[in-house]
């Protein structure tokens, strides 16, 4: 998309969000919102991002969750929504382009969409084209308002409107395409003078329509998608939309998820075919898992975890920063830490690796056909080699290496020194 560049306005408090951490931080399923409109805007093929922050350290968790590859613009006083975007005036003074305006709370919106506005905006030649829905309860959003004619003339915010204006469900989602140059100059134009006392974005609409400047809108395609997360309420919201649309995208790709009401999975994870997730799954973070796997009921894959296809994890199985390879067997109560395991290794009930001494987490090994029993202590770092077998209850302490084929048995504690302080 090369006459589009795309501004992202991501400096506000988040008072509504009463939490310490900057509002377009806050995960949805495992990922930041601003990460899911990041990602957004990547897919539709904007190269050039500009974000706007805070000068406080929210500003700068922002900037160090961004990186190095887009660009950061500090709105020293939080004046309002217009006067976030009047911050990239000088960086965008000589860009005769359009611009995609997107806010950092509304992360729910698709591509689909997104691609919709910028094709009309593009079709139509218009000075601004902003995104609309119906909702049936409209509170909190602003309502357009339309003349005679059904043209857009203005947008009243919630705060602003009155008892008419407010059964408008015509609402903005927040959402624009603009000519660049006449977005700027109509700026100079906007004032504070509303209940807020903000300089609103939305007031751009009312000087383009008093200018005669053509204004168009397209209406989204679902009404969820629109959502604006401002506490976290709406958080919990969001979660849900998102985590329905990941578990669909996994059984359109041929995953059985038994109760998708109690199943939990992240972004980033990627199941394979015929895979059958038990109820009351957690798969957390980046994960991979083969196919023809079954996992749970009641188990969690906490993140960074490569597990091939056939492999087995029963209940109360949790793991992390581990790798599995093909027809393991993992069934019951067990906890695997920043392992490496075999194929074909059974790993009995009640087995644990114990990878944290209280400062530094260690490696465990577990090579292939391994058959550990039930109730095994492995303390990291341990080796266990090939065919090896760990019996019953075995504790098998830090910097073993048990050799192929061989059999440990027994429990190894003895008193070394006082209890540490
Ligand atoms: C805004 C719109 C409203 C729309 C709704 C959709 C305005 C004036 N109102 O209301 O019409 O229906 O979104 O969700 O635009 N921000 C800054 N700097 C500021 C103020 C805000 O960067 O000084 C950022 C916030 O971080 C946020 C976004 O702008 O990501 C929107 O601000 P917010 O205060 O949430 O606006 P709403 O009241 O939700
Ligand atoms: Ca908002």
């Amino acid at each position: 998309m090369r006459d589009f560049k795309c501004l992202i306005l991501a400096a506000g408090k988040g008072t509504r969000m009463e939490s310490f951490e900057p509002k377009v931080l806050q995960p949805i399923c495992g990922k930041p919102m601003l990460g899911y409109i990041i990602k957004l805007v990547k897919k539709i093929g904007i190269r050039d991002t500009i974000v706007i922050i805070n000068n406080k350290s929210q500003g700068r968790q922002v900037r160090n969750f961004l990186g190095k590859d887009i660009k950061t613009i500090e709105q020293k006083q939080l004046l309002g929504t217009a006067n976030a975007v009047n911050q990239a005036r000088r960086l965008l003074k000589d860009y005769e382009g359009n611009l995609l305006i997107l806010y950092g709370d509304t992360p729910l919106l698709t591509e689909m969409t997104t691609d919709k506005l910028l094709k009309h905006h593009v079709a139509t030649d218009a000075a601004c084209t902003l995104l609309t829905t119906i909702l049936k309860n409209p509170t909190g959003y602003g309502r357009i308002i339309k003349n005679g004619l059904g043209k857009t003339k203005t947008i009243v915010e919630e705060k602003d409107s009155s008892i008419y204006e407010k059964v408008i469900e015509e609402v903005n989602v927040g959402v624009y395409c603009f000519k660049s140059k006449d977005l700027f100059l109509a700026l100079k134009k906007v004032k504070a003078n509303n209940t807020k006392k903000e300089f609103y974005l939305t007031d751009i609409i009312k000087i383009f329509y008093a200018q005669g400047l053509k204004i168009e809108s397209v209406s989204t395609e679902s009404t969820e998608e629109i959502l604006g997360i401002n506490s976290k309420n709406d958080l919990a919201k969001a979660h849900d939309i998102v985590r329905w649309r990941i578990l669909s995208r996994l059984m359109q790709g041929g995953v059985t998820i038994m109760d998708p009401n109690a199943t939990f999975i992240d972004e980033e994870a990627v199941i394979g075919k015929d895979t059958i997730i038990y109820p009351h799954v957690m798969i957390e973070g980046k994960n991979y898992i083969g196919k023809n796997c079954k996992v749970g009921p009641f188990c969690r894959i906490r993140g960074n975890c490569h597990i091939e296809d056939n492999v087995l994890i029963g209940n109360f199985v949790e793991i992390v920063r581990t790798s599995i390879k093909s027809n393991t067997k993992i069934k019951h109560q067990c906890y695997l830490g920043d392992a490496e395991v075999g194929s074909e290794v059974n790993i009995g009930a009640a087995t644990s690796i114990d990878n944290y001494d209280g400062k530094k987490k260690y490696k465990t090994i577990i090579e292939d056909k391994v058959f550990i029993g039930a109730g095994v202590i492995l303390i990291a770092p341990v080796k266990i080699g090939k065919a090896a077998v760990c019996g019953a209850g075995a504790i098998i302490s830090k910097n073993t290496n048990v050799k192929p084929n061989s059999k440990v048995v027994g429990v190894s504690a003895r008193i070394k020194h006082k209890k540490r302080k």
